[in-house]
């Protein structure tokens, strides 16, 4: 369907800015149009649209009639004079497949149309198969990325609190227990900072392939630490006393009889040779550990993940922030050192409040499982190692991680100081997907990066698994809590 002309003001045309103005009230930013250029059929996003009416272009004329009583919109057919401008940045060119750079300008008068849908679908980078995320928002065409293109080299979610990150994340989850085993199966593990992937277990579609752990049930066999693991859970120790404990470690080794860290205290405490203030401190450090989150055996990071299912580390139980890293740290370090020797599937993992866990700067308790996160974000693609990294404060995320996130799905963000940050780590993003950033609705997304072409926005599809009560609104929380709270004092009275 033609949609209007291209138009010749002071600017453009030019190879990747056109103007065309239109009667159609149907049109809207961000949508896609069609149109020739010498190259082919060209491919552009309208940007912005602005209404033109030349009865009102002089605010003297306007003034003057409406003082002598007559009222313009009456006395003259300005409707017929009104005229919708649109904006338009061309993507590129879509000739037989092949997407070229547009260098030419269209001519003045040139047709403006609707694309065509299949067409743009190959011009944005959509599959026929593969994850479907959701649907291309004026278009409607569902949005189905290839595996490889939305996580190889790792995929960052971003957006203020309430904008849907952990509801879109659930559906690239489903996405990928829906996978069969010939289309290939990655094993997904996420680190659950709140307990709301728990969801998955109640639900009959997905149950079978979901396994919990919580972060009390997690244990780090101490046996498998180095002096420089333990360097890392204990920022402040200092170089002699990983020297010393690393001699005591080896000397705990070489009994080969399982150890905790009581023994480890143990052998630093008996220790005649050691240096006595260096035997104080590293008694104080140890001792700082939780014994609860360190075990003579621990759990098998490689039983954990299997292809084509999910893994959820709910640390919801776990109040400490230092913990929470000593465990993300331990358990990615194995799971990435495992996927180098292929000792487990290729993975994906989700992080949660990520910058939580990789601070930019140096807040100490938050940066203990930065390190290795930073590692897999730069190295993981070539050993099949993806990172999701979810966050809504995405100025306090690690910019080696963040940077490392090729592609990056955005959902609504007001602060400026964030907008900021992403423009500048996402080449993808203009002033005007900024301006449109601001105002997306709950579930919807700009989706820019490797996984597509250009960038698009989205409506994220719904999910096949229902959300647990986290994310219920307050009015049904509130009035569940009640129903339940008479429930019990009724079964109390019946009691009595
Ligand atoms: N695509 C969607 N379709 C329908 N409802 C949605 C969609 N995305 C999010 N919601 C609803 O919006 C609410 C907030 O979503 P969600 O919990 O995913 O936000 P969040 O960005 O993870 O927030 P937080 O930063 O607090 O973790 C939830 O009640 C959820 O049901
Ligand atoms: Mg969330």
């Amino acid at each position: 369907m033609t949609l209007g002309k291209i138009i010749a003001t002071k600017e453009t045309p030019t190879p990747t800015e056109i103007h065309f103005v239109t009667d159609k009230n149907n049109i809207d930013k961000n949508q896609y149009v069609e149109y020739s250029s010498p190259q082919g059929k060209s491919i552009g996003m309208v940007k912005d649209l602005h209404k033109t009416n030349r009865y009102f272009d002089s605010p003297e004329s306007i003034a003057q009639i409406e003082k002598t009583g007559v009222e313009v919109t009456e006395k003259f057919p300005t409707q017929e004079w009104e005229h919708t401008v649109g904006e338009v940045k061309t993507l590129g060119i879509y000739e037989d497949d092949f997407i070229e750079r547009p260098t030419k300008p269209p001519a003045p008068g040139t047709k403006v149309k609707e694309p065509v849908l299949e067409e743009l679908r190959d011009f944005l980078g959509f599959e026929d198969k593969g994850l479907e995320i959701g649907k291309l928002q004026h278009h409607g065409i569902p949005i189905k990325l290839s595996l490889t293109n939305l996580f190889q080299k790792h995929l960052a979610v971003l957006a203020q609190t309430g904008a849907g990150k952990t509801y879109t994340v659930s559906v690239l989850i489903e996405e990928l227990l829906e996978r069969q085993s010939n289309e290939g199966r990655v094993a997904s593990l996420v680190i659950d900072v709140h307990g709301e992937y728990r969801s998955f277990e109640n639900s009959e579609r997905y149950r079978d392939k979901v396994k919990v752990i919580s972060g009390e049930e997690f244990k780090i066999p101490v046996g498998s630490l180095s002096a420089s693991d333990f360097k890392i859970f204990i920022p402040g120790m200092r170089r002699p006393q990983e020297r010393e404990l690393s001699s005591i470690i080896d000397k705990l080794r070489s009994k080969e009889k399982p150890y905790d860290i009581q023994d480890i205290i143990e052998m630093v405490w008996k220790d005649k040779e050691m240096n006595e203030k260096t035997q104080r401190a590293l008694m104080r450090w140890l001792d700082g550990l939780s014994d609860d989150l360190f075990g003579k055996t621990g759990s098998n990071v490689k039983k954990l993940v299997n292809p084509g299912q999910l893994t959820i580390l709910d640390l919801s139980d776990l109040i400490d922030s230092k913990e929470r890293g000593i465990i993300t740290n331990y358990l990615s370090r194995r799971l990435f050192s495992s996927r180098r020797r292929k000792e487990v599937p290729p993975f994906v993992l989700f992080v949660e409040e990520a910058h939580n866990f990789a601070s930019e700067g140096d807040i100490s308790e938050n940066t203990i499982a930065k390190g290795i996160i930073e590692t897999i974000a730069r190295e993981g693609r070539k050993f099949g190692a993806s990172l999701c990294l979810i966050s809504q404060r995405p100025m306090r995320l690690s910019t080696t991680a963040l940077s490392q996130c090729n592609t990056q799905l955005i959902m609504r963000i007001t602060n400026p100081h964030d907008l900021e940050h992403i423009g500048r780590t996402s080449e993808g993003i203009d002033e005007s997907s900024k301006d449109s950033i601001t105002t997306l609705r709950v579930g919807e997304a700009l989706l820019v990066g490797e996984a597509v072409s250009h960038p698009v926005f989205i409506k994220i599809r719904e999910r096949n698994s229902s959300e647990d009560e986290l994310g219920e609104d307050l009015e049904e929380q509130a009035r569940k809590y009640e129903e339940e709270d008479n429930r019990r004092s009724e079964d109390a009275e019946a009691f009595m």
